[in-house]
């Protein structure tokens, strides 16, 4: 990766989108925010609906561009970024292997390299026996790690992921969430994380930014202080009741 003094940089980013129809002002949806992602840090951001979290990351995934202010992602137009959606957004014609290898075959990969490499990461999400199923046959859990695995696959400089255990129910959401921090532990890439579950936040991040509501900026800049690695039993610590409190408190 090219050497940046950040993965992320954002300055004074605002973005404002024309007016909704009747109405005559422009919707100021996000910013101004400044803030900075460090190489393997792990930031969450938390927030209300409507705050401007999507929209930052697809500002800094290069889908929409700042009204206001600038954003530097290290590598720039070079950088490998992963992003994952709340929904998982595979590909119905393309199986389970084929939606995962999809990144490398863009990136000119040669096509055993990518297969075996897509064995690889199906073995690490635990769906071995599903390469051929498609999308539709698949549970909304199953669905998400694949769409982990299509981001992680290219190794990415930066991972987005827009509350990528959304949809799915409690337990599941649970059990990713921790099959995401073993992952992570395992490999560091520098990740923005949008959720609307404080655990999550605590259990995986390094810190956690907390917008206000729309236009979102940022009312709380949280360390988290839990050593690593992390275990789920550290839900129940003291430490990360009283961080939990905190960004209850913030997030109003
Ligand atoms: N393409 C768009 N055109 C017009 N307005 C938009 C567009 N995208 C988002 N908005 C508006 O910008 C504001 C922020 O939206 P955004 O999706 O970023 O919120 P969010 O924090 O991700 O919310 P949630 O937690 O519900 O996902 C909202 O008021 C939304 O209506
Ligand atoms: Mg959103």
């Amino acid at each position: 990766m090219a050497m940046c003094a950040a993965v992320v940089q954002v300055e004074d980013l605002t973005v404002q989108f024309p007016p909704a129809a009747g109405e005559e002002n422009n919707l100021q949806a996000l910013g101004p925010v400044s803030f900075a992602v460090q190489p393997q840090e792990f930031v969450a951001v938390l927030g209300p609906s409507g705050s401007g979290k999507s929209t930052l990351l697809r500002v800094l995934a290069g889908l929409l561009p700042p009204s206001t202010g600038r954003v530097q992602v290290c590598g720039g137009s070079t950088a490998q970024v992963g992003l994952v959606f709340q929904q998982a957004n595979l590909m119905p014609w393309r199986n389970v292997l084929q939606n995962i290898t999809l990144p490398l075959e863009l990136r000119g990969v040669p096509q055993a390299e990518a297969q075996r490499l897509g064995r690889e990461w199906i073995e690490v999400i635990g769906l071995q026996g599903f390469e051929s199923a498609w999308p539709r046959e698949l549970s909304g859990g199953m669905a998400q790690r694949v769409a982990l695995a299509r981001a992680l696959i290219q190794n990415p400089d930066l991972l987005l992921l827009d509350e990528p255990f959304g949809a799915l129910d409690a337990l599941t959401r649970e059990r990713l969430a921790a099959e995401l921090l073993t992952l992570w532990q395992a490999r560091r890439n520098t990740v923005l994380m949008v959720t609307h579950s404080i655990s999550e936040a605590l259990l995986l991040s390094d810190r956690v930014l907390v917008f206000t509501s729309r236009p979102g900026r940022i009312s709380l800049d949280l360390p988290v202080t839990l050593p690593r690695p992390r275990q789920e039993e550290m839900r129940y610590t003291a430490t990360f009741g009283e961080m939990a409190r905190a960004l209850r408190a913030a997030i109003g």
